[in-house]
């Protein structure tokens, strides 16, 4: 039987007040209807609808076309928002999950047992329910003296004895297509908010004698529906710990999960440890035995294995094996770091290749540069690759020493082995093997500090 989904992404958040159209707001770095699409994906949803209306081109445009869209012009409620997928679904045979965009923790394997569920009750459709200690602001389940769901109500159409019922709505539900949008076509907008409420289509169908059921999720904290920021973090926090636990069961060590980070697009390996302070997003993979942390940002970065970052911030960057990064090193994009490479601390790293085993241990900056293997790049020594208006390349061979405090100043070329003396500005090619010095060469005046000295005191005394 076709499986179709309808997802409401068409309000516009009033109680986030905020620009950003709420659904597009994200969940440990994705947007809250992109977690929702996912989910359905993962389930294998013949044809996903998604209705907009506010910030409908910022949502479409971030969608793109693995979905359809049906535009909700004005805002009348969750009912209303549904029958604009009649044009596109109302003739269909077949089951239909409807879902909001703003319940981004309801997981594939919840949305599997209630189809499954669905599909053996023959039921007219199945709610998806949760019990909660504080069920305030969600519609509540009610249920017949025989325990079969009759209808749902809002909480502000709530009277005492409904408002303390503990089930709640959670937005999501699977109905007969055919009856879905049949019994819309009776729903009215009689109530405190004005509104065409989808929830009112379970009333309907409950008069008419179709049977609907609850299906109570297990894990009651995928519920959430995101309103406003206060249940945004707390989304946010659910969603960071059933990230961190997926970690943690795969082999990661994590040493205190309430503090660490991971966008739900991170890959990490084996044995690896995850130190306090450690936030890993967007498209970030790390390998086996690595130790990140603490304090460590790492963006769209690879990370191979036996890797240390230590109080730093890397983005676009590759780490190949061994090598170790920080305590307060900066990689940007394009940092392209060899095995057993050393970045020590204060090093930035900007579109720059480094051979295997090259260390660059204090205080240096190293953009737009292609730096060999086994070389060794003082304190202090810098590229300087931008002139005002160009950028240019420094280039430096395998076992090349560059000495502390040399100025680079690119488009420059150090050979294989060559040496630059400590304290150069080098603005020509050095050759492989050779030695070059390009500063002021020392001269020593004997005795004459304590002159100088004496003669300052006495100006200073002639003064007074
Ligand atoms: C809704 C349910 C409530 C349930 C809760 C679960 C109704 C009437 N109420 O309430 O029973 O407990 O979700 O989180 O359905 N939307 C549209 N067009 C509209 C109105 C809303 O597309 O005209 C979309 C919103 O973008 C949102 C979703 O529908 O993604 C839910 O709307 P929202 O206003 O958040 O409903 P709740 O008050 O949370
Ligand atoms: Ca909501």
């Amino acid at each position: 039987m076709k499986l179709m989904a309808i997802v409401l992404a068409a309000g516009q958040g009033k109680r986030m007040k905020s620009k950003l159209y709420k659904v597009l707001h994200p969940v440990v770095g994705k947007p809250m209807v992109g977690h929702v699409v996912d989910t359905l994906q993962d389930i294998e949803v013949d044809q996903t609808l998604v209705i907009v209306g506010y910030g409908a081109e910022a949502v479409q445009a971030y969608l793109g076309e693995r979905v359809a869209y049906a535009l909700q012009k004005e805002q009348l409620g969750t009912g209303h928002a549904v029958l604009q997928a009649k044009e596109a679904l109302g003739a269909e045979e077949g089951l239909t999950i409807v879902i909001c965009g703003d319940t981004p923790l309801i997981s594939a394997a919840t949305l599997k047992s209630m189809i499954e569920l669905h599909r053996q009750s023959g039921a007219s459709a199945t709610i998806l329910t949760a019990k909660l200690d504080d069920p305030h602001g969600y519609g509540r389940i009610i249920r017949g003296e025989d325990g079969r769901v009759t209808r749902i109500v809002e909480q502000k159409d709530c009277n005492a004895e409904e408002a303390a019922v503990q089930e709640i709505n959670t937005g999501t539900y699977i109905f007969n297509n055919r009856k879905l949008f049949h019994a819309l076509a009776s729903v009215t907008n009689q109530n405190v908010q004005n509104e065409y409420y989808l929830t009112d289509v379970i009333g309907i169908l409950t008069a008419a004698s179709d049977v609907v059921q609850g299906y109570c999720m297990a894990n009651s904290a995928e519920s959430i529906g995101v309103n406003d920021r206060v249940a945004l973090a707390e989304a946010e926090r659910l969603f960071k710990e059933r990230i961190n636990r997926q970690h943690m069961l795969n082999g990661v060590t994590i040493i205190d999960p309430s503090n660490t980070y991971i966008e739900s697009g991170v890959t990490i390996g084996l044995d690896t440890v995850l130190l306090p302070g450690t936030i890993l997003r967007g498209s970030t993979a790390i390998g086996d035995n690595c130790t990140i942390g603490p304090q460590s940002e790492i963006i769209d970065s690879t990370i191979h294995d036996e890797v240390t970052i230590k109080q730093s911030i890397l983005q676009d960057a590759f780490v190949d094996d061994g090598a170790s990064v920080g305590p307060f090193a900066y990689l940007r994009p394009g940092a392209n770091i060899g095995k057993n490479v050393k970045i020590g601390d204060f090093v930035e790293i900007k579109n720059a290749t480094l051979g295997e085993g090259t260390k660059v241990s204090h205080l240096s900056y190293v953009g737009d540069a292609m730096v060999g293997s086994n070389v060794n790049i003082g304190c202090g020594a810098i590229t300087v690759n931008y002139d005002g208006f160009n950028k240019s390349l420094t280039e430096i061979g395998d076992d090349a020493f560059v000495g502390s405090n040399v100025n680079l100043i690119a488009p420059v070329k150090i050979g294989k082995g060559a040496y630059v003396v400590a304290g150069s500005t080098i603005t020509h090619a050095v050759d492989d093997g050779d030695l070059a010095i390009a500063r002021e060469r020392q001269s020593n005046k004997p005795g004459y500090a304590d002159k100088i000295k004496a003669r300052m005191k006495a100006k200073k005394n002639s003064k007074q």
